[in-house]
Formats: structure tokens, C-alpha cells, sequence
């Protein structure tokens, strides 16, 4: 709160100068927006789980062990981006070059010996007339071909611990495989996967005419499968935060942006999804995902991403499925906001109040400059929630431009890619507005400058590198052009 006699004072320079220089009642006599329609609404941006449940009821992302052994494992590949299949999500089989995605894997360290893994199903034996199916199912990752001298379960499980993220195993015998029998040594595949799969996705008999006649078709025999006995607790993205999980429940919660499917329960994959969605008008950067499993009549089906410009966490996690349908492994994560009250919503006052500095924000005017950066608690001043920062004079009293700044540098680190995100309202005063201006200083360098001119809440995205201990500041303001600032965040970019 202001010292009652400055206030007072305050309150008396500031209507003898607004009143003698524009009519404008300035933002410290609670004067009125001149055009307040913007801010944050959520309703209506809850999640589309209809759109959602309709795309996997169409994903098509199986896939088991065709073409050439051995081959390197895909990066994680979208198979749906809001309802639309991309040629990863509506294909039968397996294609590597479909699949083959944009970022790189963080390399996971597996430590596992056979004795980790148990027997899903086993074969259904090597009989002459024994028939078996392999497993067609989400999340392949690779195969290779094992000794067939004896019914190499080790050598198998084996492979299955050097490829990352696997923790299940497939082992069987294909017959009548021209390029089995003739190019390489042995007919024993063992397909791996990134999720765990069940005798009921034994759907692949073969039956394909791939060597000449007199050879018949292709046939399965003594298809096994072998799931790790523990799943790995996926570690959190860089520059996100487990809110919760895994439970059966995903988020149906507001400030949804929309959806992508992954071929495999990815994590990083999501993240980076949610980095590079573009941002909303309304409520800006995507900061919450949420990544779970669809289990379609016992059987995995797809990896659901979905994104949020508002956190969510366990208590809006209350979409379980419906029908055939079953939400598994969800979690959610935040994004870290390396500023700490971003939404100046720390200042203590309950209905109006503004202030120069409280503990999570400082405000500096230039010498002789009064009020020229404050943060209020106001409800109608906020992009949401009650506070907002403000630059140029609160009281109106001087034209000069104040600096807005968290209190402490952020625990940012040197090298690193961020992005400062902030939303931006220069409508306070109409047409008194043409001349404002917002300067964006990181380490008191200048790295973005808008002059808005007569603006509503719009959003802004500058990225810069960190230095460590970074400090960031807003400078601009010259009353009666005021500007506000409101949701600000630092996110690690990539
Ligand atoms: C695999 O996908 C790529 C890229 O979508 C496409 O160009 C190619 O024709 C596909 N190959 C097959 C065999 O379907
Ligand atoms: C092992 O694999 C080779 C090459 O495909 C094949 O010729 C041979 O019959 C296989 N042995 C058994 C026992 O299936």
C-alpha cells in the first residue's frame, strides 16, 4: 500500500494534470478501459474428447517385422495431428521412411537381464501342421534375426535390452521367406516393441507368396512374447514437470489447443509437440500436456498427446474412456516458468490496490518519475486472473517510461534456448495510445521493441539464449499511453 499522505498527494497532482491535460482518469484514480473485451475467456476450450475418441477409433499404427533385419530405430513419428492421420497413423504396414520423424531420442540407459523379462504367451509349438501368428501391434520398434540352432529366447531378450525403450519381445519362426532362407542365416525373428502386447495381437499368419512355387506360403510357428517385468518411469522432459500420473484418467480441462498421436509412449516427443504448437491468441504458449495410453478391447491402439495454454493437473483427470475404450498411463506435465509469478498475482490487497514493488516483482521510474512501473491487483485491468503490470505513470502525473522486473535473476542457465512469452495491452486510453511503447531488455540489452500503437491484449513470443542467472526486464510506458503487461513466462525453448 502507498504511504496515505503520498497517496493522497497522488490523487490530487493526478487529477489537476489528467484533468488540465487529457480527461482521461489515469489507472491509480481505478479509471476505466477504454475498451475491455479481451481477456481471457476459457469457456468452450475444454477438451475435444469426442474429436479424440473418433481419431483412434480410425489410427491405424501396428506394425510388425517386415523388410531387412536389424534396421536403426525410427524416431518417434506422428500419427495423427487433431483428427487428421498423417501417412504414420493410416498405414498397414510398417513404413520405415513414414515413420522416420524430426527430433532426436534422449538416449535411455537400459540395464535389464532375461531373468527381467516373463513370459506374456508362449507358442503354439514346431509340429508339422503347428500354425502360429506374430504380433502385429503399436510401438515396433526393430527386429533382428537370432541363431535358430535352438529357440534362442536369451539372445532375443538380449536385443531387447540394447534397443531404447524397448520392453517387449516377440519371437518366432517364418517360413517360406525367400530372403530368410536365401540371404541370411537364420528364420527366427525377434521383433521388439515399445509397449507391452498380448496373445490376442497375434494377427499376422503370414500367407504371402514370397518365394517361388513349389514353396507355399508364409507361415508363423512358435510365436513367444516377453514383456518387461517393471515399465521405466519415463524421465521428465527438459523444462517440464511431472503434475501427476500415471492413473487411468486423462484431463478434461480448459485451455485445450488440440491433439497429436504418437507410434509410441514418448514423452519427449509430446514436449516437443507442445514447443512447438503455435500459441493461442486468447490464452497464449502451449505449457501443460498430457500423454496417455488408448487401450481399444484390451489392446494398445495409440499414444494420445494432448496440449494446454493452461496447467492442468490430477484433479481435472477424469476422462477414464468409455465403451471399448480405456485411458491408460496418463500423466501430465508443465512447463517450467523459469518467472516466478508471471501473472503479478503475488501482490496481497483484495480488491484494489497497486504498489511500485512487492516480493515477486520491482517497478524503477526514472528520476523524477512517479508510479512510472507498479503492479495493480485489478480484475478489470488483468489479461487474467486480478494482477497486471503496468508501465507509464500510474497516476499520470509525467510522461516518462518506468522498468518492470522480477525481483530475483532467473535460475536460468548459460547456453541454453528460452523463450520470453508475455501478453500486451496498450487500450487504456483510446487514442492516447499512438505513442506506446514496450521495450523487452534481457541482461539490460534491448531484444524486442514494439510500438503497439492503440492495442488490446495481444501476445508476444521473444526468444533469446540464456546467460545464467539471467535478468529480465519490461520497459515502456508513457502516460497517458499506457501499457500493460500480463502472464509473463520464460520457457526453455529447443
Ligand atoms: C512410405 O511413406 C513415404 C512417405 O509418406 C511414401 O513416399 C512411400 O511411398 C511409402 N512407401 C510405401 C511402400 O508405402
Ligand atoms: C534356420 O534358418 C535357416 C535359414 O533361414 C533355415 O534354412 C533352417 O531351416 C532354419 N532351421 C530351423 C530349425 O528352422
Amino acid at each position: 500500500m502507498l504511504h496515505f499522505e503520498k497517496l493522497l498527494l497522488t490523487i490530487t497532482l493526478a487529477v489537476r494534470v489528467t484533468a488540465s491535460v487529457t480527461n482521461v482518469v489515469p489507472p491509480a484514480l481505478k479509471g476505466a478501459w477504454n475498451d475491455p473485451s479481451n481477456y481471457l475467456v476459457l469457456e468452450g476450450t475444454l477438451t475435444d474428447t469426442e474429436s479424440i475418441t473418433n481419431t483412434i477409433a480410425i489410427v491405424d499404427q501396428k506394425s510388425g517385422a517386415i523388410g531387412e533385419p536389424n534396421q536403426p530405430v525410427p524416431d518417434t513419428a506422428i500419427t495423427a495431428v487433431d483428427g487428421q492421420l498423417t501417412a504414420a497413423g493410416s498405414s498397414r504396414t510398417s513404413n520405415a521412411t513414414a515413420r522416420r520423424e524430426l527430433w532426436k531420442r534422449s538416449p535411455g540407459i537400459h540395464a535389464r537381464a532375461p531373468s527381467d523379462y516373463e513370459l506374456v504367451f508362449g507358442g503354439t509349438g514346431v509340429g508339422l501342421q503347428a500354425r502360429d501368428a506374430s504380433i502385429q501391434g503399436t510401438a515396433y520398434l526393430t527386429f533382428t534375426l537370432v541363431n535358430n540352432a535352438t529357440y534362442n529366447v536369451e539372445d532375443c531378450l538380449n536385443f531387447c535390452d540394447q534397443v531404447d525403450k524397448c520392453v517387449f519381445a516377440n519371437l518366432y519362426y517364418e517360413y517360406n521367406n525367400d530372403a530368410l532362407d536365401h540371404r541370411e542365416t537364420s528364420n527366427l525373428k525377434c521383433a521388439v516393441y515399445a509397449d507391452v502386447h498380448s496373445a490376442a495381437e497375434k494377427t499376422n499368419f503370414g500367407g504371402q507368396q514370397l518365394e517361388a512355387p513349389p514353396a507355399g506360403l508364409t507361415y508363423i510357428q512358435q510365436s513367444s512374447g516377453w514383456s518387461a517385468k517393471s515399465l521405466v518411469e519415463p524421465t521428465a522432459p527438459d523444462g517440464y514437470e511431472l503434475t501427476y500420473g500415471p492413473t487411468g484418467g486423462a484431463n478434461n480441462s480448459p485451455g485445450y489447443m488440440g491433439f497429436a498421436f504418437l507410434d509410441r509412449y514418448d514423452v519427449d516427443a509430446c514436449a516437443q509437440e507442445c514447443n512447438k504448437r503455435g500459441a493461442d491468441g486468447n490464452g497464449g504458449a502451449c505449457q501443460y500436456f498430457n500423454i496417455w495410453r488408448a487401450v481399444v478391447n484390451g489392446d494398445p491402439t495409440t499414444y494420445s498427446c494432448s496440449m494446454y495454454f493452461v496447467v492442468s493437473d490430477e484433479s481435472t483427470a477424469v476422462n477414464y474412456g468409455q465403451g471399448d475404450l480405456k485411458v491408460t498411463f496418463a500423466r501430465g506435465y508443465q512447463r517450467k516458468n523459469y518467472v516466478v509469478d508471471g501473472g503479478f498475482e503475488g501482490l496481497p490487497c483484495s480488491d484494489f490496490c497497486y504498489k511500485d514493488s512487492y516480493s515477486n516483482w520491482v517497478g524503477t521510474s526514472p528520476v523524477g518519475g512517479n508510479l512510472d512501473a507498479s503492479i495493480f491487483h485489478y480484475q478489470p485491468y488483468a489479461h487474467a486472473g486480478n494482477g497486471v503490470g503496468l508501465l507509464g505513470s500510474a497516476s499520470g502525473l509525467d510522461t516518462l517510461s518506468g522498468t518492470l522486473s522480477p525481483a530475483q535473476p532467473l535460475q536460468t542457465q548459460s547456453g541454453k534456448n528460452y523463450v520470453i512469452n508475455f501478453f500486451h495491452a496498450s487500450a487504456f486510453s483510446g487514442p492516447l495510445e499512438a505513442n506506446a511503447v514496450l521495450e523487452v531488455l534481457w541482461n539490460n540489452v534491448v531484444v524486442y521493441t514494439i510500438h503497439p500503437g492503440y492495442s488490446n491484449w495481444q501476445f508476444y513470443s521473444v526468444p533469446v539464449i540464456g546467460q545464467g542467472n539471467d535478468v529480465l526486464a519490461f520497459r515502456g510506458g508513457a502516460a497517458p499511453a499506457w501499457s500493460f503487461i500480463d502472464d509473463v513466462a520464460v520457457f526453455l525453448s529447443y
